[in-house]
C-alpha cells in the first residue's frame, strides 16, 4: 500500500499549496462562478491575493436557480458587490461553526449595497443534526454541498443557494406603523450605518399600535421609531447579553433581560430574531 500512501500524501500537500483561483478552476461544479470572477478584474485581483478567508461558492445550480428568478442582465457593479458578499474574513471550517450562531464579515462594505462598517454579515446556524447552514438577507437559507475545500489563503464552502444581499429595514417591514411616521422624521435613522432595530410584529403589537397612533403627533410618531432603534451598534442575537443598557435614537435607554431562551427588551419578547439588513440588524418583538 505503500505508493497508495504516497499518491494521497503528494496530492494533499499540492492542494494545500494551491493559489485559490487554480483550486476553483479544478471544479466544474463552479464554472458559473468562475465566469463571473474572470469577467472582473476587481473580483480576479481580489481573488489572486485573498488571504485568511472562507469563499462561499455558490455551484453551476445554484446560479441557474437564482438566474431563472431575476433579469439575467446584471451590471458589473452588481456583480462585484454579490460576489464580495460570498468573501468572508476569516477562515470558517464546517467543524468550527457549532454549536452556537455565528456571525461573519464579508468584503461588501459598498455603501450602496450595505452599510455595515466592518462588512455586511452572514449568520452561521447550527442545525439539530448538525449540518450548520448559512442564512442571509430576508432569512434566505443556503445549504453546504462541497465542504472544507483547501487553498493557500483559506477555505471554499460550495454552496447550494446564492446569499441574498439584505435589503434595507423598510423594504423589510412594511408595516403601518413605519408608515405612519413622517419619512423625513425617520429617514436619519432609517439609514444610518450600523443600527440594530427592534420591531413590534405580532397582530397583538400592532393592534395597540394601531389604536394610538391616530392620535399621535408626527413628533410622537418619530420619537416611539427613535425609540425603538440603537444607533452605532449591531446587537446580532449573540451580542445582547442579560442587563444591556442601549442607548436609543430617541435618548433614552432599554434595557436587554435574557432568561433561558427568551431574550426581552424591556417588557417586550424577540420572538425572531437576526433578520440581517442594509444597515445592520433587525428583531421582530411582541409589544
Ligand atoms: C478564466 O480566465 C483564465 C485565464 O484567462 C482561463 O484560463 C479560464 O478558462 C477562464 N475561466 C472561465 C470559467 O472563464
Ligand atoms: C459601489 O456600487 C455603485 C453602484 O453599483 C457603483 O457605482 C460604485 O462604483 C461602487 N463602488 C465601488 C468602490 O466599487
Ligand atoms: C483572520 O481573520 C479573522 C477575521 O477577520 C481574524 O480574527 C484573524 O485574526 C485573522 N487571522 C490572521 C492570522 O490574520
Ligand atoms: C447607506 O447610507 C447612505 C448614506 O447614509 C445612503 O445614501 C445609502 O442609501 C445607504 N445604503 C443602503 C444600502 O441602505
Ligand atoms: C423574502 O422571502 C419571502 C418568503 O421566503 C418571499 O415571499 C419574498 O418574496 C422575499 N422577499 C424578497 C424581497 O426577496
Ligand atoms: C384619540 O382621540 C380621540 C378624539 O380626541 C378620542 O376619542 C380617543 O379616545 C383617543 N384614543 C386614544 C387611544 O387615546
Ligand atoms: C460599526 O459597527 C461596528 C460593529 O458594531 C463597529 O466595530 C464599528 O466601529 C462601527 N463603525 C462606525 C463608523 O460606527
Ligand atoms: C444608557 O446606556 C449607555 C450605553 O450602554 C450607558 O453608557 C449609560 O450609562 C446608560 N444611561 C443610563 C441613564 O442608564
Ligand atoms: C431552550 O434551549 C434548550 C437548550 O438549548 C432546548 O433544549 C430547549 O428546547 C429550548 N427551549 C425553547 C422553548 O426553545
Amino acid at each position: 500500500m505503500a505508493p497508495l500512501f504516497f499518491f494521497v500524501f503528494v496530492f494533499v500537500s499540492h492542494v494545500q499549496s494551491q493559489a485559490l483561483l487554480s483550486v476553483m478552476e479544478q471544479h466544474v461544479e463552479l464554472s458559473a462562478f468562475n465566469h463571473y470572477v474572470n469577467s472582473s478584474s476587481t473580483l480576479t485581483s481580489l481573488f489572486s491575493s485573498a488571504n485568511n478567508i472562507t469563499l462561499l461558492a455558490p455551484s453551476n445550480a445554484a446560479f441557474q436557480t437564482w438566474l431563472s428568478n431575476r433579469s439575467p442582465t446584471l451590471s458589473s457593479d452588481q456583480i462585484e458587490a454579490l460576489l464580495s458578499y460570498h468573501v468572508l474574513h476569516g477562515v470558517f471550517p464546517t467543524v468550527s461553526l457549532s454549536p452556537k450562531p455565528q456571525f461573519a464579515s464579508s468584503f461588501l462594505t459598498n455603501t450602496s449595497y450595505a452599510n455595515v462598517t466592518s462588512g455586511q454579515k452572514v449568520e452561521f446556524l447550527p442545525t439539530i443534526n448538525g449540518d450548520p447552514q448559512i442564512v442571509s438577507g430576508n432569512k434566505s437559507i443556503s445549504d453546504f454541498s462541497t465542504k472544507d475545500i483547501l487553498f493557500t489563503g483559506g477555505l471554499i464552502q460550495i454552496i447550494d443557494t446564492v446569499l441574498t444581499i439584505p435589503l434595507s429595514y423598510e423594504l423589510l417591514v412594511t408595516q403601518a406603523n413605519l408608515c405612519a411616521a413622517d419619512a423625513n422624521l425617520v429617514n436619519a435613522v432609517l439609514y444610518r450605518p450600523n443600527m440594530t432595530f427592534f420591531a413590534p410584529n405580532t397582530q397583538e403589537a400592532l393592534a395597540a399600535f394601531n389604536e394610538i397612533a391616530p392620535n399621535m403627533s408626527q413628533s410622537e410618531l418619530a420619537g416611539a421609531f427613535n425609540y425603538h432603534a440603537i444607533p452605532n451598534f449591531i446587537g446580532y442575537s449573540s451580542q445582547l447579553k442579560s442587563g444591556m443598557q442601549l442607548k436609543t435614537a430617541q435618548g433614552t435607554n432599554v434595557t436587554i433581560t435574557i432568561q433561558g431562551n427568551t431574550t426581552f427588551v424591556n417588557g417586550a419578547k424577540i420572538v425572531t430574531s437576526d433578520y440581517l439588513v442594509a444597515n445592520g440588524v433587525v428583531h421582530m418583538i411582541d409589544g
